[in-house]
């Protein structure tokens, strides 16, 4: 039987709508070797994961050698030297004091973990999260998701969580023109109408992936960290996205030169090897008392291997650097793009973290939904992968491995202009 039928037989997929014809065979730096022997450009990284880029082989290598020795060892119960190497590896690349890492398997697992930390911590159990904000799948971290879409089924869901608004440049409500930061001061609104006082922590991701590659303005972590002091709460930042080098800095806090309480990390931590974890200050991880949080496969020996690679590829390839670069030229070129094609609302991103919103007028900013799936679709019938989502699905995602060569990824969005032209012609044609 092929492996489309075998899918569609026996894997449960529910995410996409139709999951993409695309059989992978393998795969090497940015691109994706299909079964039909076709090369695909990788514009999304299996969502935003092999920042390395695919198969790095020095990250296969350093997985070998571990495979090699132990795959498992309960890394909770005995001592796992490169768990701790890790670790030390992760408290010199996470900004300011923090610390002690907890390791699980995935985004989820260390978004979840890191709600429970702050809730010891403080001794307090409410939450405050974004709008348009997504942390995960599980009860916990879907509670604290701010996208309704992302949360049918799964309810009720946990009480005590409060929403501020997004802080989204795009849409704002706030401001015409000149940015006030008044979403940030609406932080303050959230806590005094919509919580008992009882705030654990502020949770959000710096630069918002699922929501629609949202960056929030310059000073909007600064303000609001000003009002979580005054109130004393936790900031736990999710860069399970944003981290590893994916906006041109090694985790997406530090362009807003802001110390979070907590980070959360997992996708790019171990270039597609499981593996997620969460660092905090020493006084506040040390606040879990014995025997109340631990995950079995958790700092798997392998995983960590590979992470403490992956690390060591993006600071010697200076991926972080060639993020920041290659994104800026690809933004300026989208923002060329935009020029020409109506659709696109926006251009927007940091790194190689970067959403193209196609609006159906620029003037009511009516989100382009249908638009942007055909535009993924055309653009895959010419071997091109990219990601799409938002809010309303209308936002395309440029996010590739941070090593695609400037010459790859010059056509792929040769390939992204030709599949906007050839979607407004249609509409031209249809209004006609
Ligand atoms: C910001 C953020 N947090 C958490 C998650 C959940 O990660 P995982 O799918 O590994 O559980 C995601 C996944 O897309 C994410 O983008």
């Amino acid at each position: 039987m092929d492996t489309e039928r075998l899918y569609s037989e026996y894997v449960n997929t529910s995410f996409v709508k139709g999951i993409e014809p695309v059989v992978v065979d393998h795969a090497l730096g940015a691109t994706i070797h299909g079964a039909d022997g076709e090369e695909y450009v990788d514009l999304f990284a299996g969502i935003s994961v092999v920042n390395a880029g695919h198969s790095n082989p020095k990250i296969i290598a350093a997985a070998k050698a571990q495979l090699e020795r132990v795959v498992h060892a309960a890394s909770y119960i005995y001592h796992v030297p490169l768990v701790a190497q890790l670790a030390r590896r992760l408290a010199q690349i996470t900004p300011g004091r923090l610390q002690k890492t907890f390791f699980g398997n995935s985004g989820a697992e260390a978004v979840e973990g890191a709600m429970r930390l702050a809730k010891a911590y403080t001794g307090r159990g409410e939450f405050i999260a974004l709008q348009a904000s997504f942390h995960g799948r599980t009860s916990a971290t879907l509670s604290v998701t701010g996208n309704a879409a992302r949360k049918t089924h799964g309810g009720p869901y946990l009480p005590g969580v409060a929403f501020a608004p997004a802080p989204n440049p795009y849409r704002c409500r706030f401001c015409t023109g000149c940015c006030t930061l008044a979403c940030a001061d609406a932080v303050e609104d959230v806590f005094k109408y919509q919580t008992s006082g009882d705030v654990a922590a502020f949770i959000a991701e710096p630069v918002m992936g699922e929501g629609g590659i949202i960056v929030p303005h310059p000073g909007y972590f600064r303000r609001v960290k000003q009002v979580l002091d005054a109130h004393d709460v936790l900031f736990v930042a999710d860069e399970v996205q944003s981290g590893f080098g994916r906006t041109g800095a090694m985790f997406a806090i530090e362009h807003y030169g802001v110390e979070p309480d907590i980070i959360a990390m997992a996708k790019g931590i171990a270039n597609g090897f499981p593996l997620g974890a969460f660092i905090a200050p020493p006084e506040i991880t040390d606040s879990f008392r014995p025997g109340e949080h631990l995950s079995t496969v958790g700092g798997n020996p392998v995983a960590c291997a590979a992470s403490l690679a992956t690390i060591e590829v993006l600071h010697d390839d200076r991926l972080v650097e060639r993020s920041a670069e290659l994104g800026a030229w690809c933004k300026s070129r989208l923002e060329e793009m935009a020029r020409q094609h109506e659709i696109i609302g926006d251009v927007r991103g940091v790194g190689l973290m970067i959403g193209i919103e196609l609006v159906l007028d620029c003037a009511t900013k009516q989100p382009a939904a249908a638009e942007a799936a055909t535009v993924r679709r055309l653009c895959r019938e010419q071997c091109v992968l990219l990601g799409v989502g938002g809010q309303d699905g209308n936002v395309v995602r440029i996010q590739p491995p941070l090593v695609i060569e400037r010459a790859q990824l010059e056509r792929a969005l040769d390939v992204l202009d030709d599949a906007l032209r050839s979607v407004a012609e249609t509409r031209s044609v249809g209004a006609s």
